[in-house]
């Protein structure tokens, strides 16, 4: 007999078998919500299911969460090859071998949710299409906003909208550093540990605090929202390292907060996508959002404005966009409608990063003398910068002071080589820092 004659088709089983890969922060959270909640998952999903084989990559390794070790197993095959499986939920992180176990469930007629937006933003054009030839669902809520629903809303309830601009605080480790900066007054790297003991940083810190983590979950988003294949490496990306508590004060007393930002907008040429920290006057309705609490603004041209806020990291709330995708997968199931969402690409092009205008901040340590600040003025003037607001702090004898400017707007490559000329200035010691303001000027 050929492998699977003979055997019911796995849609019609009774229950679900559900492989679940990573039982680490989110996977130990899906297990609890699914084990906590079983009843009304069950019957809202409709369908029995239950979590037959867990992978990790140390069985024998001790864990807080009260657990049948006999479901543990460190080999991937215990679940990719087990036809009984029919839904598999990738939960370890990183995109080799997420990517390869992805792949190969799809390629073996199952169902997947995922929460790793490394992979969905390296490979996720291909998987989608594999799981369309397959006839099976690849659902990745969790990847981008923790908790937040946002995957689902642009896939399906905005679809009648063409997406205009998408403004989101994407990283919650880096928002929880930021904002006990800004409010304690709190040390970069003290802030940096609490998150990673608290389970919101990434295993690699650079992915949180160099916005490579935010870049990847753009490319989700933009993806999605323009429909339009994109590639990390397309994506402009700045992280937090360079912010400093002298910063944090300039733009409080300017009227701003200081965010790591992911921005994708569609301009009359092109798309723009952007992940830097960010200027934003206090009123915006971003600027208030604090320490691990995520944020997306979306602007639709038929919806308007609007704001998906919420827990962007940890192990209940992104356990719960999992168990969401999971439902549906289950839903999908019972009825025979998998992959009903089609995902249609246009190819819209990306505009370089030398043509974004936007306003800057711009922080300088100049000689206190006379004639310096025209010499910057002129730096600025010769590339048709023109300078909103100016501060001098402090009255320097033989030490540098410090100089802050916001600009108009203004394109990225004049700003460039408006700073490429005060660099050369003999009174200017240091360009301190350079940062994007966006969101208007503060009421
Ligand atoms: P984590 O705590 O590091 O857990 C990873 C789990 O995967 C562990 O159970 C580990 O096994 C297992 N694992 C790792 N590499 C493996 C391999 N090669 N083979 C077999 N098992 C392996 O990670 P996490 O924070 O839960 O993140 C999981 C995914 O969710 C990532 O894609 C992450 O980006 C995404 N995500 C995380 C959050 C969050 O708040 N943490 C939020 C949204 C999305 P052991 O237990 O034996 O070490
Ligand atoms: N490290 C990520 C964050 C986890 O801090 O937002 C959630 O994706």
């Amino acid at each position: 007999m050929k492998k699977g004659e003979g055997k019911q088709p796995k849609d019609m089983d009774k229950q679900v078998k559900i492989g679940l890969m990573g039982l680490g922060t989110v996977g130990a959270g899906v297990y609890k919500i699914l084990k906590e909640n079983r009843q009304v998952i069950f019957e809202r999903a409709g369908t029995e299911f239950e979590i037959t084989k867990i992978l990790v990559r140390d069985p024998a390794k001790p864990r807080s969460l009260q657990i049948d070790t006999g479901l543990l197993t460190a080999n991937p095959d215990d679940i990719l090859a087990d036809d009984d499986i029919s839904v598999v939920v990738e939960l370890i992180g990183g995109i080799e071998p997420a990517y390869q176990y992805i792949e190969a469930a799809l390629k073996n007629g199952k169902h997947v949710v995922t929460a790793n937006k490394a992979v969905i933003a390296a490979h996720g054009a291909r998987l989608i299409e594999t799981a369309a030839q397959k006839g099976v669902d690849l659902y990745y809520e969790g990847s981008v906003g923790g908790g937040i629903p946002i995957i689902k809303p642009l896939r399906e309830s905005l679809v009648g909208n063409q997406i205009e601009e998408i403004m989101g605080i994407v990283n919650g480790t880096t928002n929880y550093i930021l904002t006990k900066m800004s409010q304690e007054g709190a040390a970069f790297h003290d802030v940096l540990v609490d998150a990673q003991k608290l389970g919101y940083a990434e295993a690699e810190p650079a992915d949180d605090i160099e916005g490579y983590d935010a870049a990847n979950k753009l490319v989700i988003l933009a993806s999605l929202a323009f429909q339009t294949p994109l590639s990390v490496r397309q994506v402009y990306c700045e992280g937090i390292t360079r912010i400093t508590p002298d910063d944090i004060a300039f733009a409080d007393h300017f009227g701003y907060a200081v965010k790591l930002l992911a921005i994708a907008k569609r301009r009359s040429d092109g798309i723009e996508a952007r992940v830097h920290p960010t200027f934003l006057p206090k009123d915006h309705p971003l600027a208030s959002v604090n320490g691990v609490f995520n944020a997306i603004f979306v602007k639709g041209d038929a919806v308007g404005e609007l704001m998906f806020y919420g827990r962007g990291a940890g192990d209940l709330p992104t356990g719960s966009a999992v168990v969401a995708d999971i439902v549906d997968v289950l839903r999908n199931r019972k009825r025979g409608a998998h992959h009903r969402v089609e995902t249609l690409w246009e190819n819209v092009p990306l505009r370089p990063m030398e043509d974004v205008a936007t306003r800057y901040y711009v922080r300088l340590h100049a000689q206190d003398k006379p004639g310096v600040l025209a010499q910057v003025a002129a730096s600025f003037g010769a590339e048709a910068v023109s300078i909103e607001s100016m501060l001098q702090q402090g009255r320097g004898k033989d030490q540098p002071v410090p100089i802050v400017f916001i600009t108009h707007e203004v394109k990225e490559k004049q700003m460039q080589a408006s700073l490429e000329r005060i660099g050369t200035l003999p009174s200017i010691k240091d360009i301190a820092n350079v940062i994007r303001v966006e969101g208007g000027r503060p009421l």
